[in-house]
């Protein structure tokens, strides 16, 4: 069986058009593809195009590529018109292994065998998801992060039966889009990123949890400290920059007995309600009265900005080598 080459993928199915779903298809759409969409939701067409229409100032500073025209998108009630012409398909149906799998060998069941069926999951084992399908080897994790239309990281991961080649092409598919996709070498629970997501967050809940901040103050100790400078340099190489010119080496030994240190308890406070009502009513006083819409425009404006500048700054870097 031979897979759809990465370049010929002209039209993408999008099942499931929440968050993640709507996200997919505004950045597909904006690279020129099509997209057919379909969510067993009432309403989900109107909120699929209000939440393109909102996306699409975002996304055209960012550049349209050739093509782009949200004329191409159309949607349908029914799985099966929706996948069974389709080049490539993403599903972002809820994160329930038991409705993925399900659902996945729904898809497989109609899908061109040639197809890859790539899900958003956030953590869920690629092989429990193939598990029910004819051809689980063209099943592939491809795992955003939102806004889908804005962020470049996309993870890409197979499970057992996934075959080498659809991971290349989804690779080389995601990449063709502006994206930065990141092959997870060994399939394992919650992958790279949201594992790290994962370690900050329950910290931060302990710290909400022992009174000792609040809402705000933990977003603000990461956007005004180690947040400016990871959205250029990760945390491996600014601990390098952090030893001084002993680099790597320096830091390590300095702050090597940090880590036999209580400073992390990394095993995750119980939700109390008392803890849900600091994190609800902390994130709303921060909200000030602004609306998610609201907030999700500022956002993307400053994502553009970030990426902007990030993009200046690299290409600046690699003229002064050069
Ligand atoms: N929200 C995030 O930040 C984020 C980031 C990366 C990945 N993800 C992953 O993306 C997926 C979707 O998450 P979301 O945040 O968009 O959720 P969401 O709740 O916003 O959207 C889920 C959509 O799936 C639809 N749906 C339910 N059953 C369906 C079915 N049988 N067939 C097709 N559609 C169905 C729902 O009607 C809804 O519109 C999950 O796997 C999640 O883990 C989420």
């Amino acid at each position: 069986m031979k897979f759809e080459e990465a370049k010929s993928i002209k039209s993408v199915a999008i099942v499931g058009t929440g968050v993640i779903g709507s996200g997919w298809a505004a950045r597909y759409l904006a690279n020129g593809l099509h997209v057919r969409a379909t969510d067993p939701a009432p309403g989900a067409e109107d909120r699929l195009r209000r939440d393109v229409d909102r996306a699409w100032p975002a996304i055209t500073r960012m550049g349209l590529k050739a093509g782009a025209d949200r004329s191409n998108l159309t949607f349908t009630a029914r799985l099966g018109d929706a996948v069974q012409s389709a080049d490539y398909i993403q599903e972002n149906a809820p994160e329930d292994e038991a409705l993925k799998a399900r659902l996945m060998a729904e898809i497989d069941a109609v899908a061109p065998e040639q197809v890859i069926i790539a899900s958003s999951s956030s953590g869920l084992l690629p092989s429990r998801i193939q598990a029910n399908c004819r051809h689980p080897e063209r099943v592939v994790i491809g795992h955003p992060f939102n806004p889908v239309y804005l962020m470049p990281l996309v993870e890409v991961l197979g499970g057992q039966a996934t075959r080498p080649s659809a991971l290349d092409i989804a690779f080389d598919f995601y990449r063709g889009i502006g994206m930065s996709p990141l092959r997870v070498r060994q399939e394992i629970p919650g992958y790279i990123a949201d594992r790290l997501q994962e370690a900050l967050w329950r910290e931060a809940l302990h710290l909400i949890n022992d009174g000792i901040a609040t809402t705000k103050d933990i977003d603000e100790a990461i956007s005004n400290g180690p947040g400016v400078r990871w959205a250029f340099m990760g945390t491996c190489l600014t601990f390098h920059l952090a030893g001084g010119d002993g680099g790597m080496a320096h830091t390590l030994a300095q702050f090597a007995p940090a880590l036999k240190l209580p400073w992390t308890k990394l095993v995750a406070p119980e939700l109390t309600e008392e803890l849900s009502r600091r994190l609800i009513e902390g994130t709303a006083e921060q909200a000030k009265g602004q609306s998610v819409e609201s907030l999700v425009l500022q956002r993307d404006n400053r994502i553009v900005d970030i990426m902007i500048a990030r993009d200046k700054g690299a290409s600046q870097a690699t003229h002064s080598r050069g």
